[in-house]
């Protein structure tokens, strides 16, 4: 069985501090082989696309190249990388996909939601995670780790860090609004904890929704104790 595990959220919301610690907790405790991921990004191609969209010197992109250079990323990732580590039957943990398109390019810079699942459904050929997780943090507090970080990396990275407030509220209401209306697919987990209690979280929810996807697929459970 392959599994396709997404993770989203504000900026500093933790999601790469929380994706290693899931993988090694996947690799101890089930008999799956992970691969971790991230967009926009995630091969070759779709990293030389990143650095274009993530650099600060490029403010002059305008929101309608800023979507397709999303999407060109995301088709070359999803081509490259995600299909085929799914067809070996692996868990593909990702940080960020198609719904951060939707909420920052649809919802915050106001293209429209139905125009980004439209191009998000031609990048990705139809591909749709099996979970997406949402880390779901107070935004100042996000934005300030966030920029902690990348001043002490020393990144380029910070194109998007630098919108307003207003902004960075707007991304974590459409998270928020994506999630309540499809309850299936998306888990809200609360990322103003410490960060073993998110991870514990996080592990029982994996779990389970892996559990329950195997149990529709063989009537067996993938873990090993
Ligand atoms: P990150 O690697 O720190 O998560 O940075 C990626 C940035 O790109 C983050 O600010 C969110 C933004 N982003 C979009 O605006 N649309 C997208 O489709 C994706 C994948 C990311």
């Amino acid at each position: 069985m392959s599994y396709f595990i997404t993770l989203e959220g504000i900026e500093g919301c933790g999601k790469s501090t929380q994706i290693p610690l899931l993988k090694e907790y996947l690799e101890k405790n089930t008999s799956y082989k992970v691969l971790v991921t991230r967009e926009p990004g995630g091969s070759p191609i779709a990293d030389q696309i990143r650095k274009i969209l993530l650099s600060r010197k490029n403010k002059a992109l305008t929101p309608q190249a800023e979507v397709f250079l999303y999407e060109a990323s995301r088709a070359q990732h999803v081509a490259e990388v995600i299909k085929p580590a799914l067809k070996q039957k692996k868990i593909v943990l990702c940080d960020r996909f198609m719904d951060a398109t939707t909420v920052y390019q649809g919802i915050a810079r106001n293209l429209g939601e139905k125009l980004c699942k439209d191009l998000n459904h031609i990048a990705t050929k139809g591909l749709t995670p099996h979970l997406t997780l949402i880390l779901d943090c107070d935004v100042k507090i996000g934005l300030a780790r966030s920029r902690t970080r990348l001043q002490k990396e020393n990144k380029d990275e910070s194109r998007l860090e630098e919108e307003s407030l207003n902004f960075h509220k707007k991304v974590r209401e459409g998270y928020l609004k994506l999630a309540q209306e499809d309850k299936n697919r998306f888990r809200v987990m609360n990322a103003n904890q410490t960060i073993e209690a998110i991870h514990k979280d996080i592990c029982k929810e994996v779990l389970s929704c892996l559990r329950k996807q195997a149990s529709k697929n063989t009537g067996s459970p993938p873990s090993r104790g």
